[in-house]
């Protein structure tokens, strides 16, 4: 184990450690997006070089494809696939059903797609992104960038009628331009503070026109791994109602930290 890693990487590490144990041979496999999602790719491609583990990567954005590619793994696209056994992928927030606010990285499209693809969909996780109700973290929605600001307008008249603590929006940049999506889109992050039917949310905001997806995911994750600085994982499963805990070794030699800066 890489002695510079900060304790929240170490967790992100164990969690993401630990999510690559369900991956067997032949599995397709879909891969999420971010920091968490990017120590499970690098797990998973030091079993594909060190094991000779078989699988096709469905990623969920260009970054993680180029991740995949470089740490061997044999990636195709959703299409290619068709269904995939398990997705694995970071979230930005969980509820105890195990709904979750995902696109902080801004790849909630394409996560949302191969997730519901899936037969299980695994979020790996360290403890601060659990919450009792979600909204804490800005809910983003993707929006086609043709008339966006009436889009946004219409997602502000929309929230008036919603059970929310705040109705702030903001178009997210990328320096002084809007951030682009890996799909051409944009994205306005809702400021909500408490979301209280996160379920009745999810299906409004798509009747939007100009909408394309929302970052709530309901019922679509099966299980979530939270990983511990100290090596600790706890797994809880929504479908077996079963929570368990073990413990991660790390490796001091480890090769995926090889090729870290
Ligand atoms: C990307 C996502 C990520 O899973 C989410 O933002 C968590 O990221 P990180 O693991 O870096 O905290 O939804 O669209």
């Amino acid at each position: 184990m890489s002695a510079d890693l900060s304790p929240i990487d170490k967790a992100k590490f164990a969690a993401a450690r630990r999510a690559v144990d369900l991956i067997e041979d032949g599995m397709r496999v879909g891969m999420g997006t971010g920091s968490t999602a990017a120590w499970m790719v690098r797990c998973l491609g030091e079993r594909v070089r060190e094991e000779g583990l078989r699988l096709q990567g469905v990623p969920t954005s260009t970054r993680t494809a180029d991740l995949a590619r470089q740490v061997g793994i044999d990636v195709v696209s959703l299409d290619e696939a068709k269904w995939l056994d398990i997705t694995i992928d970071g979230a930005d927030e969980f509820d105890p059903e195990l709904n979750l606010i995902k696109g902080g990285g801004g790849a909630l499209l394409q996560e949302k797609i191969v997730a519901t693809a899936s037969d299980q969909m695994v979020v790996i996780t360290d403890a601060s992104k659990e919450v009792h109700h979600l909204g804490g973290f800005p809910l983003p929605v993707e929006v086609i960038p043709f008339g966006w600001q009436t889009s946004r307008a219409l997602i502000e008249e929309l929230l008036e009628s919603m059970d929310v603590l705040g109705r702030q929006t903001t178009l997210r940049l990328n320096g002084s331009q809007p951030y682009v999506t890996d799909e051409g889109n944009y994205i306005v992050d809702l400021h909500l503070n408490r979301i209280g039917n996160a379920r009745q949310l999810a299906l409004v905001l798509n009747q939007v026109p100009g909408v394309v997806e929302n970052g709530l995911f309901i019922d679509i994750c099966d299980m979530v791994i939270i990983g511990g600085s100290d090596g600790k994982v706890e797994i809880r499963d929504i479908n077996e109602g079963s929570v368990s805990n073990e413990k991660i070794e790390f490796a001091d030699d480890d090769n995926i930290f090889a090729d870290l800066d």
